[in-house]
């Protein structure tokens, strides 16, 4: 017997599990202070009404013979109708048309991340960009494939451009980042997709934070360029669109038209699914399906223009400490440079020890996120005041 050696080469927690743990340690050492978390992005407004309404009906349905729901249909891996049909229905207004069985239903856009690794050969190269949200590097260290990076930094507005010279074989892009909150224009992404298709690579698009795209010269979708679905694979996530994070629903996009080696990769996610997966709950998925109905899209940017409001508060004390910062905008997360030239992990214990705050360290998503710190603006309004104010008597000073 022998245990997957690849799990040696994984750094030894995952990164917001340290953090989890550094915070937990102080709250022991330091138990009158009230720690501020502002590190993973965890969203803290309930549910939208129509949601909550939607998943009580779907409990009454439980309890009827007549309506009661055992799996999901299997035709489709377990996603209902009227949740497929909706998710193809906010698809449509973006300009985007997308058949019901190209879209499939998951508990999340983290799991089919890593998930999705399954259909592809271990011998894939896979790019991605650095600073990045470490699920993509470790699940592919898991698997023992190679990684190369591409440089996020200052220079480019974190957002690297692809380089013909490199060749790779799964992309990795994330559009509003995470951690950065920068987002891709639909010009650069033409770039990316006319690189993938020119490499016969496949893009693993993550569209986890596309709702909170405003400026409209930005792609929601990688499938608004050209080209797009013979090259993207795109995962989306009710979490942070709808406060999903504790229901877990999300949905994954695979393409008919993406063929690879005389094989729709469709038909090999549907195969995996299958045989992997149980489906999402009735219950979740009725409560999903209200989401984007027109009273759902209303009250669902109440809750985005919530912390909107608060991103902006952060940005806005950045600015007045005179601290560069990325994202905040078509994001939910402000990337902030740490003060006085100090290193991402320093500024982290520094912040908890003298204002307990907890954001994230920059390095914690690669080498080019050293000296980076990043904030989300997902926190209650009274938590981030007085973060942001917290924030500005221990600079100032
Ligand atoms: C983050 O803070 O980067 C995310 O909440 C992590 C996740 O969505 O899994």
């Amino acid at each position: 017997m022998k245990i997957n050696p690849h799990f040696s080469q994984l750094k030894e927690s995952y990164l917001f599990s340290t953090v989890g743990k550094k915070t937990a340690e102080f709250q022991k050492t330091h138990p009158g202070r009230e720690v501020i978390r502002l590190s993973i992005g965890d969203v803290t407004r309930p549910l939208a009404p129509v949601v909550i309404e939607a998943m009580h009906r779907a409990v009454d349905d439980m309890s009827r013979r007549e309506t009661f729901k055992g799996y999901g249909p299997d035709q489709t891996c377990y996603g209902y109708g009227v949740l497929l049909d909706s998710i193809q229905g906010s698809y449509a207004r973006k300009g985007v048309a997308l058949g019901t069985d190209e879209i499939f239903i998951s508990d999340g856009a983290k799991s089919d991340l890593g998930n999705i690794l399954d259909i592809f050969s271990e011998e894939n190269v896979v790019l991605v960009p650095d600073p990045v949200y470490p699920v993509y590097v470790d699940t592919n260290v898991m698997a023992g494939r190679k990684i190369l990076y591409a440089d996020a930094n200052e220079q480019n507005g974190f957002l690297p451009m692809p380089d013909p010279a490199v060749k790779a074989d799964l992309i990795y892009l994330c559009s509003p980042n995470n951690p950065t909150g920068a987002a891709y224009s639909k010009e650069q992404l033409k770039e990316w997709v006319r690189y993938a298709l020119a490499q016969d690579a496949v893009i693993l698009y993550d569209a986890a934070y596309e709702y909170f795209i405003t400026d409209p010269s930005l792609a929601r979708s990688i499938y608004e360029v050209e080209g797009a679905k013979d090259c993207a694979i795109e995962f989306c996530s009710y979490s942070k669109t709808a406060g999903f994070t504790g229901v877990r629903c999300g949905y994954t996009v695979v393409p008919r038209s993406l063929v690879r080696e005389g094989t729709p990769l469709n038909r090999l996610w549907a195969r995996r699914q299958s045989t992997k997966f149980n489906g999402v709950s009735y219950i979740t998925q009725m409560g999903a399906a209200a989401v984007f109905t027109e009273e759902g899209e209303r009250q669902i940017r109440e809750n985005l223009g919530y912390y909107r409001e608060n991103a902006r508060l952060i940005f806005s004390c950045l600015e007045e400490l005179g601290i560069g910062y990325t994202g905040g905008k078509n994001s939910p997360y402000v990337w902030m440079k740490c003060p006085f030239g100090m290193d991402s992990w320093t500024f982290f214990d520094y912040l908890l020890e003298n204002a307990a705050v907890v954001g994230t360290p920059g390095s914690g998503f690669g080498k080019n996120g050293e000296g980076f710190f990043r904030l989300t603006s997902f926190g209650t309004r009274e938590n981030t005041a007085e973060a942001c104010s917290r924030l500005k008597n221990l600079l100032l000073r």
